[in-house]
């Protein structure tokens, strides 16, 4: 039997804490139930949103349909060899819980994906990444269900096709599939340190820490985000609200000629990526309050709700940004927060 709630809330469900209402609500912990789930009149009537963390959403309005909330637990070491471990984890385990279960454990790979909100199952629909590591390096295949037959299927690393802030089931298969598991590949030996980006290194230093391991490397990481980015429980917001932008080596010097010390990285081909929080920061946004809603002080890639704001405010304000540096900067931003209208 699915149990649906009516009218819920989602204002503990999305990490900016919008208020806004769901029509119907239903939370799964199994694959069984999520079948059950697609036989049902509602599922078939409404429209629905897949919900792990909702650290990566920013609601418009209140959602006229079904939210599925995703609670499927467990983790289980599903292959082993002299170096690594394959770890089975279910899609609503949540990543930060992942990641400290595999450093307590000497599993190594994730360390510098420390602290990331939200779950498991959404971790490969963006492939998230920070200080200089992204999951797919570590993802050997997602288990999914398909939305419209209930049929289990695994999709292999390569079908997903990784990129920045990307993969397959955000843009051809988006809404095609419930990720149900995620399998890592993770090291239990020579472990493959990545302390060069950023201040990890610094940070170590700080912290009188000569020989790094995966273990003072999160907690390395742990600190610096703690000191950069704003805790959700505390002050509302999703991360970074846009991806970085690329742009072409021409376009890159008429910037540098007019702001020398614009911060860059090297992209494979040619191209070159530059911080959209610099961009922003230049355009005068940084630390920008309207209202209840605005642009963090010590990032201004992070758009926050100071308690009351409500989505379409914040979405507003993300117009703004991209209108004033593309005006600038002749950049267009694109959001990397999923947009739910
Ligand atoms: P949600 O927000 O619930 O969902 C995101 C999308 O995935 C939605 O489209 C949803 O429909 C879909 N989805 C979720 N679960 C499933 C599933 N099981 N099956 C199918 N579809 C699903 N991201 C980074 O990459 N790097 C960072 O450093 C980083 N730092 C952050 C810091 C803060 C303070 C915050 C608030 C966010 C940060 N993020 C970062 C963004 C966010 O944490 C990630 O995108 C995370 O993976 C989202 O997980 P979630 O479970 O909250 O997804
Ligand atoms: N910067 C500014 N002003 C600002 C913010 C940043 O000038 O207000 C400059 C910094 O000085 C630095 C550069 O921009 O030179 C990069 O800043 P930072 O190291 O803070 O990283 P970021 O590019 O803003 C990205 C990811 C984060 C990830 C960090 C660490 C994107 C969109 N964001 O942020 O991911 O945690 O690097 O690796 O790629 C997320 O995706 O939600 C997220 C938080």
């Amino acid at each position: 039997m699915v149990k649906f709630e009516k009218d819920k809330s989602l204002k503990e469900f999305n990490t900016f804490g919008i208020d806004a209402k769901a029509r119907y609500f239903v939370n799964i912990t199994t694959t069984e139930e999520l079948q059950a789930l697609l036989q049902t009149d509602i599922f078939k009537n409404e429209k629905h949103l897949i919900l792990g963390g909702g650290s990566n959403v920013l609601f418009l309005n209140d959602f006229e349909g079904l939210i599925i909330k995703v609670s499927l637990k467990g983790m289980e070491i599903v292959e082993q060899d002299d170096e690594t471990i394959s770890l089975k984890v279910a899609a609503g385990e949540v990543w930060h819980e992942v990641v400290m279960h595999c450093v307590q454990n000497n599993w190594g790979g994730i360390e510098n994906l420390s602290l990331i909100p939200g779950t498991m199952g959404a971790a490969p629909i963006q492939n998230i990444g920070a200080y200089g590591v992204e999951i797919k390096e570590v993802i050997k295949e997602v288990e999914v269900i398909d939305l419209k037959n209930g049929a289990k299927r695994i999709i292999k690393h390569d079908e997903c096709r990784f990129g920045y802030r990307e993969s397959v089931f955000k843009s051809e298969w988006k809404e095609k599939y419930f990720i149900s598991s995620v399998t890592l590949t993770l090291r239990t030996k020579r472990h493959q340190l990545n302390i060069s980006y950023g201040a990890i290194n610094d940070t170590l230093q700080h912290m009188h820490i000569t020989t790094p391991s995966i273990q003072t490397i999160s907690q390395a990481v742990v600190h610096i985000r703690q000191s950069k980015l704003p805790d959700p429980r505390v002050l509302g917001n999703a991360g970074s609200f846009f991806k970085n932008p690329t742009i072409a080596q021409e376009h890159y010097q008429l910037i540098k000629n007019i702001n020398p010390t614009v911060p860059s990285y090297q992209t494979v081909n040619q191209e070159v990526k530059v911080p959209a929080g610099w961009l922003i920061e230049q355009c005068g946004w940084k630390g920008k309050k309207i209202n209840e809603v605005g642009v963090h002080a010590q990032q201004a890639l992070v758009l926050v709700n100071y308690g009351s704001g409500n989505g379409k405010e914040i979405f507003e304000l993300s117009q703004k940004i991209i209108e004033s540096v593309k005006e600038k900067f002749n950049i267009t931003l694109t959001p990397e927060v999923n947009i739910i209208a």
